[in-house]
C-alpha cells in the first residue's frame, strides 16, 4: 500500500490548514492510500544553521523532531503539504521543516514522490497561489512531482477562506479542492508504485 504523508504548517492547534489537510487524507485513503500526518504545531524543529554537515554526511547535525520527520518523509510515496497563508508566503514553522530537509535532497531521496500543496488565507485574495506557489517550489527543489487538485476544478491544489480556527469546515471550494488534491495525489502514487 502506498503511504500519503500530510504536513500541517500552521502553528496552532485545531487549524484551519488542519481541516484541510485532514481532508486531502480522508480522500487519498478513499483512493486506497495509507496516511499519516505531521502537525508541526507539535513539532519540535530548530531552524538550520547552514553548518553544511549534511553536504558531507547526509545526516543533520541537529537532533529534534525532524530526524524523524525526514524518515517518514524518505519512506513515503506522497507528500501533501498544507500552510495558511503569512504575508502572502508560508509559515515560518513550514520554512523551517523545508529548510531541515535539505539532508533529504543530498541525493535526492523524495524525487519521483508524488506531491501537492494546501494554503488558506483568511482574505478570498489574500496570496492563497502565492503560497501554493512557494511550496511547490520546495517541492520542485526536492525533485518531487506535483499535481494539483486535477478534475473537475482542476487549478495549484487546495485552497481555501478562512479565519478563525475551525471556519474552514464552512468553506466547500477548500473542502473541495482538498478532497480532489488527495485523491489526485493517491491516485498517481498508486499509478507510479503498483507493486506497493
Ligand atoms: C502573521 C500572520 C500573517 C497573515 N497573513 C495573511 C495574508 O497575507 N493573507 C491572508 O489572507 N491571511 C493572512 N493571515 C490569516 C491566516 O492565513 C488565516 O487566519 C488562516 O485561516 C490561518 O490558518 P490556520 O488556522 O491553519 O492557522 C495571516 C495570519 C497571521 C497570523
Amino acid at each position: 500500500m502506498v503511504k500519503i504523508i500530510g504536513i500541517i504548517g500552521s502553528p496552532r492547534k485545531g487549524s484551519n490548514t488542519e481541516i484541510y489537510v485532514k481532508k486531502a487524507l480522508e480522500s487519498a485513503e478513499n483512493a486506497g492510500a495509507d496516511t499519516e500526518i505531521i502537525n508541526l504545531a507539535t513539532a519540535e524543529i530548530e531552524p538550520c544553521i547552514a553548518c553544511n554537515i549534511c553536504k558531507n554526511t547526509g545526516e543533520c547535525a541537529i537532533y529534534d523532531d525532524m530526524r524523524e520527520i525526514n524518515d517518514k518523509l524518505r519512506e513515503a510515496q506522497g507528500i501533501i503539504i498544507g500552510s495558511p497563508v503569512y504575508f502572502g508566503n508560508v509559515t515560518s514553522q513550514l520554512k523551517m521543516f523545508m529548510d531541515r530537509s535539505r539532508p533529504l535532497r543530498i541525493d535526492f531521496k523524495l524525487k519521483n514522490k508524488v506531491a501537492g500543496a494546501i494554503s488558506v488565507g483568511a482574505s478570498r485574495n489574500g496570496g492563497q497561489e502565492t503560497t501554493l506557489s512557494a511550496i511547490h517550489q520546495f517541492l520542485l527543489i526536492q525533485d518531487t512531482i506535483i499535481v494539483g487538485d486535477g478534475d473537475p476544478l482542476g487549478h495549484y491544489g487546495g485552497a481555501g477562506v478562512s479565519g478563525a480556527a475551525g471556519d474552514a469546515a464552512e468553506d466547500d471550494v477548500g473542502l473541495e479542492t482538498s478532497a480532489n488534491l488527495g485523491k489526485r495525489v493517491a491516485e498517481l502514487a498508486l499509478r507510479l508504485n503498483p507493486d506497493s
